[in-house]
């Protein structure tokens, strides 16, 4: 299924979303757009499937997935939903809010997807092209962003062909992704504490967290990551004539995350931007400042790890 053969891209229509249910039904691998960024699905209840997503992306077999789900009734029977975390899901559910909660024992879960955790990371997606074939398919399906692991997340079927292109049996195209930003993670304890272990587009209140240090509990969660393969200097005041300028606010700049200082605007645009940087002749990339605030914290958390060098 994956290797040599070419990647179909299909359209996000009825007759897409058919073939896209049908090749994940079987075991294969395709890229689909959700809210956040475009994710690369295989049915979360086999281990052969499984395989082929960490074999596609060369990611780490230690780097646990995030299972999409339906609705919470599919949730509930992967997982231990206390009040808590129900609540959440209640309030922020189909949207980009990621649960990691313990397991169930009897959940029809490859062992793979979480990695040897006694826990599973649970999604409901609001993006209708990824709904319909959540719906289509009947089961729930992992899927981590569509990129090689360490490389800049996806949001558009370009980006994805850009590094899964013949590595994977399809990508739906279904246009440029809203948020742009990949979900926020809380992991909700037994006892009904929150903590949030990836910003994201949705914030959660932060009296809803226990103050912790960063220690890395999401796996994949490392200092390098989303990098564009070249050298990233953060916090730019100016830019030089080798450098890929990518601003915030009213600046000349080869590309500009928004014009207005709107910070949604530059989520949904970041990693356009870093893709373009990439492919760019410019040796190295530069990018202004943008405020640690709302949506701002998570922006900057990507963007602290582009700029770390891989090890
Ligand atoms: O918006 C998103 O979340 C996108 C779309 C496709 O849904 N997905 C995504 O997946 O960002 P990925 O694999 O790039 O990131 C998943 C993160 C990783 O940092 C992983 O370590 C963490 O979730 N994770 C998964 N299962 C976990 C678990 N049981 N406990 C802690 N962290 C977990
Ligand atoms: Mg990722």
């Amino acid at each position: 299924m994956t290797g040599k053969n070419a990647t179909e891209t299909l359209t996000a229509d009825a007759a897409g979303v058919a073939r896209a249910a049908e090749i994940l039904r079987a075991g294969g691998l395709v890229a689909l757009p959700t809210e956040t960024v475009y994710g690369l699905a295989a049915r979360a209840d086999s281990d052969g499937a499984i395989a082929r997503i960490y074999e596609a992306k060369g990611r780490p077999s230690f780097n646990p997935l995030i299972v999409h789900v339906a609705d919470l009734a599919q949730a509930e029977r992967l997982a231990r939903f206390g009040p808590v975390a129900r609540d959440l899901a209640e309030q922020h559910w189909p949207g980009p809010l990621t649960l990691v909660l313990p397991r169930r024992a009897e959940a029809k879960l490859a062992p793979a997807v979480s990695a040897g955790l006694p826990t599973v990371a649970l999604r409901c997606p609001a993006h209708p092209a990824m709904r319909a074939v959540l719906e289509a398919t009947g089961v729930p399906l992992a899927a981590p962003s569509a990129n090689r692991s360490g490389y800049v997340s996806p949001t558009s079927a370009a980006h994805v062909l850009e590094t899964l292109d013949g590595r994977i049996d399809a990508v739906l195209d279904g246009g440029p992704c809203l948020a742009g930003l990949e979900s926020t993670i809380v992991a909700v304890r037994e006892d009904g504490r929150v903590d949030e272990l990836r910003p994201g587009p949705i914030i959660v209140a932060p009296r809803d967290f226990t103050a912790r240090e960063r220690r890395i509990e999401a796996p994949g969660q490392m200092a390098s990551h989303y990098s564009p393969g070249k050298p990233v200097r953060l916090n730019a005041l100016s830019f030089k004539k080798d450098e890929f300028a990518i601003g915030f606010g009213d600046m000349p700049a080869d590309c500009n995350l928004s014009v207005s200082g709107d910070l949604k605007e530059a989520a949904a645009l970041l990693y356009a931007c870093l893709y373009e940087a990439a492919r760019s002749a410019k040796p190295r990339i530069a990018i202004a400042s943008v405020p640690d605030e709302g949506l701002g914290r998570a922006i900057n958390d990507r963007l602290r790890r582009a700029a770390t060098p891989p090890d």
